[in-house]
């Protein structure tokens, strides 16, 4: 045999040897290197052996070439088939996994459902990114209204808003139910240009709507403080305070006695450092505007109702005293932990 065959056969044996070595992943995965790598056994041969004036040799090459190629995937297959369970040892005890949860937003608006629903509410998801219609002109909010300038809105084109409130939800309700009665709660995320210790930019509502005949006031007010008093407790209360929207007619502000000085304003004879004045504002409401029944394909000479839009965020932080509402949207998992 000439040395150049010789050399071929003494690379099969170390390929022998090699591969009654290497049980692992890794180490076949080393052996291709070493073998069919770039600066690999096979390579080698190819630029150091004469295949040019001897043919045969190019081919015996290439036989050798397959030859290791079949050996590594018989051994892998070996590997990955091969029945590892006696070496499993089943009483070590396991890592625990750490459990996550619902972030807290998740959880406030999943309690803020129940209770609606528990009221007879059908839970809605109307469309956070919403044409200037549903948003602000079926509103009752005509182009060029200065109602319009105090909304912060993000506008994506003349047409298209990232809404800064839920109430487009109520003229989608009342397109979708085509007649009487409604009871909705339109749970979605809005959007406004601000940030500070009680803003984000990104922040959560929840719009109730009521549509029937002879809704009048005291529904709302009925509504208002069970809602108060399922969430924050049973010794709440709330109050209308007179107000203006576009969308409805009388609009009002709901306040809610303050849970720390049970509405006195006062904490051991000094005024209440979270209140002041016995009131926090919980957010606006009132009853739809007649134009707005319209603009839902509704007559207002049949029906009426009421409507409110609250911030989810904002009835967190008066429940759990977060003093920052950037904090609960920072992932910090020791802040959410507590919850
Ligand atoms: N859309 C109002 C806001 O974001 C809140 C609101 C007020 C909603 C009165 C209503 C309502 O449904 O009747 O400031």
């Amino acid at each position: 045999m000439g040395t150049n065959l010789i050399e071929i056969e003494n690379i099969k044996k170390e390929l022998a040897s090699d591969l009654k070595k290497s049980s692992s992943l890794e180490g076949i995965d080393m052996l291709k290197t070493k073998y069919l790598g770039k600066q690999g056994k096979i390579n080698i041969l190819f630029k150091t052996l004469p295949i040019k004036t001897d043919p045969k040799l190019g081919k015996k090459i290439n036989d050798l070439k397959d030859l290791i190629q079949t050996k590594l995937s018989e051994q892998l297959t070996t590997i990955l088939t091969s029945d590892n369970k006696m070496s499993f040892d089943v009483s070590i005890p396991g890592t625990p996994m750490p459990r996550g949860s619902l972030h807290l937003i998740s959880q406030a608006i999943e309690e803020i459902e129940n209770i609606f629903v528990s009221l007879g509410f059908v839970r809605r998801r109307y469309p956070e990114v919403d044409t200037d219609w549903y948003y602000a002109e079926g509103l009752n909010i005509p182009k060029g209204h200065p109602a319009r300038d105090d909304q912060e809105t993000f506008y994506l084109d003349d047409n298209i808003v990232l809404t800064a409130h839920t109430s487009n939800g109520q003229l989608h309700e009342m397109e979708l139910k085509k007649t009487p009665p409604i009871k909705m709660i339109n749970i979605g995320k809005t959007y406004r240009r601000q940030i500070d210790t009680t803003h984000t930019p990104m922040f959560h509502q929840f719009e109730g709507l009521v549509i029937d005949k002879d809704i009048n006031i005291t529904h709302l007010l009925g509504v208002t403080e069970y809602f108060a008093k399922s969430y924050f407790g049973q010794d709440r209360h709330t109050r209308l305070r007179p107000h203006h929207f576009q969308f409805t007619e009388p609009s009002f502000e709901i306040d809610i006695t303050c849970g720390v000085c049970s509405g006195s304003g006062m904490v051991e004879k000094t005024p209440c450092k979270v209140c002041k004045s016995g009131w926090l504002e919980l957010g606006g409401a009132g009853m739809v505007h007649p134009n707005v029944i319209k603009n839902g394909g509704f007559n207002p000479e049949e029906c009426s109702g009421f409507a409110f839009g609250w911030g989810v965020e904002r009835v967190l932080m008066m429940k759990t005293g977060i003093p920052d509402i950037r904090l609960i949207y920072s992932d910090d998992i020791r802040f959410l932990n507590q919850f």
